[in-house]
């Protein structure tokens, strides 16, 4: 398909994009035909590097061998199931998954998306505790679909929706390069903190629930939360009766460099957590997992949630291999390698280009923050835009964020099975667009 005929195709056939969303203008980019490893291509036989990992699905690499491998299998033996009967792979994923999560996580339920699992999460955990009331992060993002992900979505601006869901409010992001108190960490100790959760007494409506965070707010910047945060979080929960729920669908299964993000925080063991994105390879599959005893005690509540194609047969075995990648091939170990070569180039880079301003992110979680002035912090919103384009001609994507309407964070995400060369050549492309910007 040529670029006239896709067009056309666009114009007249496919639902418009809101110029506003980051969705808009999608008709201008580039249109991929094909993708394997850490490269897309699109219908004109360009090749970029793909550092945004698709849709954060290809994580494990585009067209991972044994991905594709278990699919043909699955598909010639039972490809879509009944989810009012068992089914092999269904099983055997609930076994592989519980045998990897850290104790006492244990049980899981399996859903198509992310926001599913996160909706799946928030009623687990009303139902567990006998609450409402749920906090995020005021720059955290949970979801698309249209009442309860984003409603919690608060770095997506939830004032765009028609109406919001009840019993949900944000909290303040311990974002640290741009303190929300005005504060300097450690000197701080966590003001943040201690002021939203003295708001947040004074908004609940009923008993709270829980939190929902996650370990590295992606979205919102790539904000690593200070050390002792979410310590200190689980234990304002604590005190209130709250579970506490990691949202690892951009963090999990390997991609900070440790199996799960969260593992980064010591002493901190959530009650509920979620997985999405690469969590199938590449196909839609998510997961909320937690303990025996919350799970027994929501279900006692009559809790349940699921979807017409929650088990199907061809997402777990996915699901279940992309497990077995995870593991066997140590794709922590090569997320935790590449965070190192990315984060060395660009420390040097930031010596002489005063246009980076931070440098953020565990793993292939990587955020470069730009700013037009080092000690005020001005967001360089055009020079990204510039820099954006100009890695897109030269064969590099990834997505810009930012906080409260700014687009002046690169997000880097490459597949873990990135190559030190590729990663060279993605770090020099972006060199060059920034000293030219
Ligand atoms: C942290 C986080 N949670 C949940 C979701 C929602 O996942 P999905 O788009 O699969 O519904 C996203 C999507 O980007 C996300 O980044």
């Amino acid at each position: 398909m040529d670029r006239t005929e896709a067009r056309q195709i666009a114009k007249h056939w496919m639902f418009p994009t809101a110029k506003s969303s980051y969705m808009g203008g999608l008709e201008e980019r580039p249109i991929l035909a094909q993708s394997r490893g850490s490269t897309v291509t699109d219908t004109d036989g360009k090749a970029y590097l793909d550092f945004q990992s698709g849709q954060m699905g290809a994580a494990l690499g585009h067209q991972h061998p044994r991905i594709i491998n278990v699919i043909q299998q699955t598909m010639q033996s039972l490809l879509h199931a009944s989810k009012a009967m068992l089914n092999v792979p269904r099983l055997r994923l609930h076994e592989t998954l519980g045998k990897i999560l850290p104790h006492p996580l244990q049980k899981s339920l399996f859903l198509v998306s992310g926001s599913d699992a996160i909706e799946a999460a928030i009623d687990l955990a009303r139902k567990a505790t006998g609450g409402l009331d749920i906090l995020g992060l005021h720059t955290g993002l949970h979801g698309s679909t249209s009442y309860l992900t984003r409603s919690l979505s608060f770095a997506w601006n939830r004032n765009k929706h028609a109406i919001v869901a009840p019993a949900t409010s944000a909290i303040l992001s311990p974002h640290c390069y741009r303190c929300p108190v005005g504060s300097t960490f450690p000197q701080c100790e966590l003001q943040c903190l201690t002021t939203s959760m003295e708001l947040a007494d004074a908004n609940f409506t009923s008993q709270p629930a829980a939190f929902i965070g996650e370990p590295i707010l992606s979205a919102g910047g790539v904000i690593v939360p200070p050390p002792g945060y979410y310590k200190a979080l689980r234990q304002e929960c604590d005190k209130r009766g709250m579970l506490l729920i990691f949202d690892e669908s951009q963090t999990g299964l390997g991609k900070t460099g440790k199996l799960f993000g969260f593992q980064h925080e010591v002493g901190v063991m959530p009650d509920i957590i979620t997985i999405s994105k690469h969590f199938g390879g590449g196909l839609p599959i998510s997961a909320v997992c937690t303990t025996d005893a919350i799970a027994e005690r929501a279900v006692n509540q009559g809790y349940f949630a699921t979807r017409s194609h929650a088990a199907d047969p061809l997402l777990c075995a996915a699901g279940e291999e992309s497990i077995h990648i995870v593991v066997e091939e140590d794709m922590a170990g090569k997320a935790a390698r590449i965070e190192r070569r990315i984060h060395s180039a660009l420390e040097s880079m930031a010596k002489e280009l005063e246009l980076i301003g931070d440098i953020r992110g565990r793993g292939v979680l990587v955020g470069i923050e730009f700013v037009t002035d080092r000690d005020k912090k001005t967001p360089a919103n055009a020079a990204v835009q510039q820099i954006a384009q100009t890695c897109l001609d030269n064969g590099l994507i990834f997505q810009l964020r930012g906080t409260q309407g700014d687009l002046n964070v690169i997000r880097l995400v490459p597949p873990m099975t990135t190559t030190e060369a590729e990663v060279d050549r993605a770090v020099s492309i972006l060199y060059d667009a920034i000293k030219a910007a």
